[in-house]
């Protein structure tokens, strides 16, 4: 389904108003034509003074619509079949005209036509002076089309094209896809479920400057966790990955694997499902050195201590037989040899829902690459193998089964 980037196949009808800040607009339509939306540019006349429609033509492969009376192929009326057809309307810039026209009702071009006869969510990017940002007018029509569910981004604060400083710039192209995605994601499979992803490795501390640890990067619980987010889940992502925090999602952040267990009993109190990509230190050091551990006169080695870590799973399923915790347990099994046999065995001893088994001696699958190979194991008795996929597609699969547990459930 989705596994085509994180806006897959969505239809994005995206209008071009006429400000300075047009051609950032291109940025956003390349963003989200390389995130995998059918982008259609519909472009107001005065926007056409900024940016050329070559431009968004080159980036989408698509016509570009301006014209009411004007079609493209020569199909359909292009209002009602973009209306029709859009997942979204994002219109970038929008300008305080084009928000006063839809506010009122107009719909003497063909982006304000759309605007009106579209049943798509609608999500505003406005770019203008101070001024106008400010006028009562304008204020008004925002809050009339607030009223009815449009929703804005920004503007931000900052420099503008006149020179001056002050609210009323465009934000960030990236933010504006950001926004867009979360939109979007209200529509997707796990739409109001809570999901809790652990990521990356722990760290036992052996001295205040020392540690035992292991390989994780991370990478693969973080692409469960966005992937989740993208599909309308509510997601908290517990780790301590050295990693970027993505957006849209709660991050705690935790050293240990007994504060793992204990964001993740917190977590998990009121969510649907959880997802443990983590690798969690199996040992801790018994004890912790309250100063650095020197090295001393003739000593030739150290000797550590090490004790068992709790199973986070474990008590999680200890509390799952209690009734309370996530619906659905998702484990990982990264293992070195007889891998099938190996995650059966966990998938029974830590009562879960599935388990993801991959074989870390790969050098393309598994720690630190972009890339995974996995076979995921259900309490059905299902075996799935994947081909070599990135990890966002690996998530999309496990997704994709947690999203159908949710459904027969
Ligand atoms: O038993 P093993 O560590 O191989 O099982 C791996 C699975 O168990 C992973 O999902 C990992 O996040 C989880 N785990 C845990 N608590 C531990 C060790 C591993 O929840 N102490």
């Amino acid at each position: 389904m989705s596994h085509q980037g994180i806006f897959g196949g969505k239809r994005i009808v995206l209008g071009v108003t006429g400000g300075i800040a047009a051609y950032k607009a291109a940025t956003v339509c390349s963003r989200l034509v390389q995130a995998g939306a059918l982008v259609d540019v519909v472009m107001t006349e005065a926007a056409q003074k900024f940016i050329s429609q070559l431009t968004f033509q080159a980036l989408t492969h698509r016509p570009i619509y301006t014209d009411m009376f004007h079609i493209p192929g020569g199909e359909n009326i292009p209002h009602i079949v973009l209306a029709d057809s859009a997942d979204l309307l994002l219109i970038a810039p929008a300008t305080a005209n084009t928000i006063g026209k839809v506010a009122n009702g107009l719909a003497d071009n063909l982006l304000s036509a759309i605007a009106l006869a579209t049943p798509a969510p609608k999500l505003m990017a406005p770019a203008m002076e101070t001024d106008m940002w400010r006028h009562p007018a304008t204020q008004r029509n925002v809050a009339t089309l607030k009223g009815w569910g449009i929703e804005f981004i920004g503007p931000a604060a900052g420099r503008l094209a006149s020179g001056a400083m002050g609210e009323g710039r465009l934000v960030e192209p990236d933010e504006i896809v950001a926004a867009a995605q979360m939109i979007l994601a209200r529509q997707g499979d796990l739409a109001g479920r809570t999901v809790v992803v652990t990521a990356g490795g722990t760290r036992e501390a052996i001295d205040p400057v020392r540690f035992v640890s292991n390989h994780s990067s991370g990478k693969m619980g973080y692409a469960v966790a966005e992937a989740a987010r993208d599909r309308g889940a509510q997601v908290t992502l517990i780790t301590l990955a050295n990693l970027p925090a993505p957006f849209g999602m709660a991050v705690v952040r935790v050293d240990s694997a007994q504060e793992m267990l204990d964001a993740v009993l917190t977590a998990t109190d009121q969510a649907t499902a959880l997802i443990m990509a983590a690798a969690v230190a199996d040992f801790r050091p018994l004890t912790v050195a309250e100063q650095k551990i020197k090295k001393r006169g003739d000593t030739e080695g150290l000797v550590l201590e090490l004790v068992r870590n709790p199973d986070i799973l474990a008590e999680v399923a200890a509390r799952k037989a209690t009734g309370t915790g996530p619906e659905i347990t998702v484990g990982f099994a990264a293992e070195t040899h007889d891998l099938l046999a190996n995650a059966q065995e966990k998938l029974k001893r830590k009562r879960l829902d599935l388990i993801v088994a991959n074989d870390v001696t790969a050098t393309d699958a598994g720690f630190a690459v972009d890339t995974n190979r996995v076979t995921l194991l259900g309490t059905d008795g299902s075996i799935e193998e994947t081909p070599l996929m990135t990890k966002r597609e690996v998530a999309e699969t496990i997704l994709d089964r947690v999203a159908r547990f949710l459904m027969d459930s």
